[in-house]
């Protein structure tokens, strides 16, 4: 495979890795916390929340489909790759568990996109009008937050694999 067509999978790949991962450690260790700091009796809390649900979740999806097609132009351009569902060196087991944790990504993503969320924006709507039940927002709101922690903890798991495979 031609340098070039190669250095560009990786810029794209490295891109994207960067405003998942980067976005979702961003997310939950800076924007959640301080704006639940600042905001805590404020009914723009839910208003701004969403906000910043509604920009995130398209870029995550945008990622994860560089993500497949500049990994699959990686993959079959590395001299350790021996073909699709073949494990006999270390390098494929590690892409292999690389990609066991992805999927486990791709399964947050669409319990949280199509379960949580939906659920999550109407209790928010009612809430930021004065209706609506606290509890069951709050229920929501931390099932959010741990599949959020649970991608950031496979999101790290990608990348410590990712550089045990760089190693080989
Ligand atoms: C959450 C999804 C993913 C993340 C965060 C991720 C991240 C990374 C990073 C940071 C690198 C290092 C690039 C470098 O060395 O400059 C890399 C390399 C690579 N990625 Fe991914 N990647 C993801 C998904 C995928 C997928 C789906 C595939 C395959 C279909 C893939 C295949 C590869 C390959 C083959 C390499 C080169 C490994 C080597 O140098 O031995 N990646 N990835």
């Amino acid at each position: 495979m031609s340098p070039s067509i190669l250095a560009i999978s990786y810029f794209a790949h490295l891109i994207a890795t960067v405003v998942w991962i980067g976005g979702l450690v961003t997310l939950t260790l800076f924007v959640w916390p301080e704006t639940r700091r600042v905001l805590a009796d404020n009914p723009a809390l839910f208003g701004l929340l969403t906000r910043i649900r509604k920009r995130f979740a398209p870029l995550t999806n945008f990622s994860l489909v560089v993500l497949v097609l500049t990994g699959f132009v990686q993959m079959s351009g590395d001299a350790n790759y021996e073909g699709a569902l073949t494990f006999n060196n270390e390098w494929s087991r590690v892409m292999l568990a690389k990609h066991i944790a992805i999927f486990g990504m791709v399964i947050c993503g669409l319990i949280l996109q199509y379960a949580v969320v939906p659920a999550l924006e109407r209790a928010s709507l009612l809430r930021e009008r004065g209706k609506g039940d606290a509890a069951e927002w709050e229920r929501l709101r931390r099932r959010e937050v741990r599949l959020t922690w649970l991608n950031v903890a496979l999101g790290i798991a990608v990348l410590g694999f990712t550089a045990w495979a760089t190693a080989l």
